[in-house]
């Protein structure tokens, strides 16, 4: 089992695939793309298979593949059904913008994905356009059909933007009356590529809360899970449920039990870190997975105890210029 520093069990880790996608969600990456990273620079996929097959062994149990776009990599699919062989691994998820899933939803379900977290922000096609630069609505509600139709879990993730989409949030709240999907509400972060796109937070969970509790005065505070992000609530009569998630605010980090790599192989102990150890530059130079394990352990045990003092400890105060396409969610 790993812990860290901070007595946190750490048994998740959320893995980057690529920093590329077919989007250009305005909250992520500016509308000409980011300084998309050269092929040599991404690790390969038996570096990815090895590293968690490495981590699971050290007691990680949940595998989320995120990006970028997963979808937008070549054969991700040949990874993902590798993964989910791995011994002692219980759950494989993936988050995707749901552009280009539909058709591998049946694959997906073969290989044992029970969940996926699907970016959506609106209902709203010339809005879906406004925010990401793309007309792929239809594709994403395809995928969500899909989803739905093969029985996998769904939850619905929306970054909440003054002025772009707060008009989208009872519609969204409101598709948890016929679906049973959880719609988590996610404050928005400045890792957009470009900079700190306002001078303060204008929609941070209470706020949201509030928006959503004058439009169904009867929603109810749902028990959080252990470990996550959301504070969660159901609406009576509803099928699915509703999360507020405090990603700029920061009120979860006392009980966080995951780590990300992202798609250049750098261990981030935190989503405010700049990255603390790269993992694939130790494979690279032909250390055995003992040493790599030492590492990753040390790394494990010097982690932040929250992401204000991550954001602190950065040596390059750039997280304003930081992309969620390169830190992966
Ligand atoms: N702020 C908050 N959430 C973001 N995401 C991407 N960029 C940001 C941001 N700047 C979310 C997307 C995606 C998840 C992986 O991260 O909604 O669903
Ligand atoms: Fe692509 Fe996701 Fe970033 Fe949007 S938020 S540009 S879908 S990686």
């Amino acid at each position: 089992m790993l812990t860290d520093n901070h007595g946190r069990k750490i048994n998740y880790v959320r893995l980057a695939v690529t920093d590329r996608c077919n989007l250009r969600c305005f909250y992520c990456m500016p509308e000409e793309g980011i300084d998309w990273l050269a092929r040599t620079e991404l690790m390969s996929y038996e570096e990815m298979l090895r590293i968690c097959s490495l981590l699971v062994s050290m007691g990680i149990e949940k595998i989320r593949i995120t990006g970028g776009e997963p979808f937008v990599r070549k054969d991700i699919l040949q990874l993902l059904t590798a993964l989910s062989k791995l011994p002692g691994l219980q759950h494989l998820t993936l988050t995707t913008n749901g552009v280009l899933t539909a058709p591998h939803v049946p694959e997906l379900k073969k290989i044992g994905v029970r969940s996926v977290n699907l970016s959506m922000d609106t209902l709203d096609r010339n809005r879906f356009f406004s925010i990401t630069r793309r007309d792929e609505l239809p594709a994403v509600i395809e995928t969500l059909e899909q989803l739905l139709r093969h029985d996998i879990e769904v939850k619905i993730n929306a970054v909440v933007m003054d002025r772009r989409n707060i008009e989208d949030i009872i519609p969204l709240v409101q598709l948890t009356k016929e679906l049973p999907v959880s719609v988590r509400f996610i404050e928005e972060m400045p890792f957009n590529g470009e900079g700190n796109h306002y001078d303060h937070l204008h929609w941070h969970y209470m706020r949201i809360h509030r928006k959503i509790e004058e439009a169904f005065p009867d929603i109810q505070k749902l028990p959080d899970p252990p470990h996550s992000t959301a504070y969660n609530y159901h609406i009576p009569g509803h099928k699915g449920n509703i999360g507020i998630i405090a990603a700029y605010s920061r009120t979860f980090c006392g009980t966080c039990n995951r780590i990300r790599l992202t798609p250049q192989g750098m261990l981030k102990t935190c989503l405010y870190d700049e990255g603390v150890l790269n993992v694939k530059d130790l494979m690279r130079n032909g250390l055995a997975n003992d040493a790599i394990a030492a590492q990753l352990i040390t790394a494990i045990q010097h982690r932040a105890i929250n992401g204000f003092e991550a954001e602190r400890l950065r040596k390059e105060k750039k997280s304003a210029h930081e992309s969620m396409a390169t830190i992966g969610g």
